[in-house]
């Protein structure tokens, strides 16, 4: 076997999401890694190995790795460039009023590249930027250095899902290696060699012994393209089955029956396919509207990703009508309860998420709401300060008179209704609730996609 080649690697953006997560893989593969973000409280939590991020076992692995000294955090961005000799790059680029991503921060973290680099380095673009941002990028580091000389810039985009991001790190789909010279491609190869050969500093119970990773090595235009074409693939999928189960509810089908029968032709497959609220969570929705607008941009109609959107607005307005066609058009001083407040099952992060939507609608239309999730009621109630949430599930569900099932969180289809004296009407958005116990204990219900 070669010889093992660990590099300095500096994130910027380390305490972000994909940052971390991006820190912590890189650092178990070998690497020096030092972690750069500007939010001190979050740097301060996670030199002592606590994360406010939540994924599961990453303060395990990140424990480990500190008292290994594979990986450090800091605050000084000249620190963590100048310490580099690939630097990744991990910051927000949310959507603004008008689709567009916002790159103020890609830009000033550009501006500090370009002043700080004082060695060869290869800047590596994590952050789902749009196509032509890798030139701002060039450009900017351009004004004061020479590509391919002092430096060199990478497309690498990541296919992390949050709370399951340690699995997908170890286990890529693939990795897509964006650049214009063959030695940066070769370097970002060879950095992660180890995880193709499952080569770790730290224990490691996340791989599935998949080795065959493929690496597709491209220009930095087509792998921005494959980022953003995949998320809105997945985002058509979700749009795809909310729009026949809305059929299927209204001709007498059973939803999962079909996603069943879909599934069994290979070619489609039932992965991905689950019906619900819609999309939500801060990555489909804007990379969506941001393909958009470049298509518009480039003057080509993009009908097709519009319908996905359009979907996705209407859907939460398919529960709304739910919920009035059981309480009736006001909703003023009724009870309504919702399982699952963040943007999905398995993460507490509640930015974009629907059940907040929704909670905030009911809560204007004078609804008393009462929340419960998993992992996220304090991020809920910050949030929304007018969202009561209660971590007692039992509580939440009685003296109610509507409970409104958001995600496929186990504790929800395990729930005991014999335990539920008020017999609230439950409305599931995701196929997970036992209805034989429900009919069972004479309780009434709607489950979407099915008559
Ligand atoms: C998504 C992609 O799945 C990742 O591959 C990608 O790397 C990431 O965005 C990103 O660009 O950073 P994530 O946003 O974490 O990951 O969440 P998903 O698991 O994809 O779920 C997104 C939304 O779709 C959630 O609201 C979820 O409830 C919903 N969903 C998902 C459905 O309604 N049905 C499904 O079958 C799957």
């Amino acid at each position: 076997m070669e010889k093992f080649n660990p590099y300095k690697i500096g994130v910027i953006g380390g305490a972000g999401y994909v940052g971390l997560v991006t820190s912590v893989g890189l650092a178990s593969l070998g690497h020096n890694v030092l972690s750069q973000d500007l939010n001190n409280n979050r740097i301060n939590l996670l030199q002592l190995g606590k994360s406010e991020v939540y994924e599961e076992g990453l303060e395990n692995i990140l424990s480990d790795l500190i008292i290994k000294k594979y990986i450090s955090f800091t605050d000084d961005i000249e620190k963590t460039i100048q310490h580099s000799d690939v630097v990744f790059v991990a910051v927000g680029t949310p959507s603004l009023s008008d689709g567009r991503a916002d790159l103020s921060q890609i830009i000033s973290v550009a501006e500090k590249l370009r002043d700080l680099i004082n060695h060869y380095t290869i800047v590596v673009v994590k952050s789902t930027v749009p196509v032509g941002a890798i030139e701002i990028i060039e450009d900017i580091l351009s004004e004061k250095l020479s590509v391919g000389e002092d430096f060199d810039v990478v497309s690498n985009p990541e296919f992390l899902r949050e709370g399951s991001g340690l699995v997908d790190f170890y286990n890529p789909s693939r990795i897509i290696i964006g650049c214009n010279s063959e030695s940066s491609g070769k370097i970002l190869k060879e950095i992660y060699k180890p995880l193709l050969e499952r080569n770790y500093i730290v224990d490691n119970s996340f791989s599935i012994n998949n080795l065959n990773i493929e690496i597709l090595l491209t220009d930095p235009v087509s792998a921005q393209m494959v980022k953003y074409a995949s998320n809105a693939f997945l985002a058509t999928r979700i749009s795809y089955i909310n729009e026949i189960a809305g059929i299927s509810e209204k001709v007498g089908g059973n939803i999962s029956d079909i996603i069943y029968g879909i599934g069994l032709d290979p070619r489609i497959g039932s992965e991905y396919l689950k019906p619900g609220i819609g999309f939500g969570g801060p990555c489909l929705d804007k990379d969506l509207r941001a393909l958009i607008t470049l298509s518009e941009e480039n003057y080509f109609d993009s009908v097709m990703l519009n319908g996905v959107i359009r979907r996705n607005d209407l859907q939460l307005q398919e529960v709304i009508n739910k919920i009035m066609s059981v309480i009736g058009s006001s909703l003023y001083k009724h009870r309504i309860s919702i399982l699952g407040l963040a943007f999905k099952e398995g993460t507490n992060d509640v930015r974009h998420s629907l059940s907040i939507r929704l909670s905030k609608f009911l809560i204007e239309q004078g609804a008393i709401v009462i929340g419960h999730d998993v992992l996220a009621n304090k991020e809920a109630s910050e949030i929304e300060s007018k969202l009561n949430v209660s971590e007692n599930l039992l509580e939440v569900l009685e003296d109610t008179e509507i409970v409104i099932i958001l995600n496929s969180e186990k504790i929800y289809s395990e729930i005991n209704w014999s335990n539920i004296k008020s017999k609230p009407y439950v409305i599931d958005t995701r196929g997970i609730v036992n209805i034989n116990e429900l009919e069972k204990y004479s309780i009434k219900y709607d489950v979407l996609g099915t008559k």
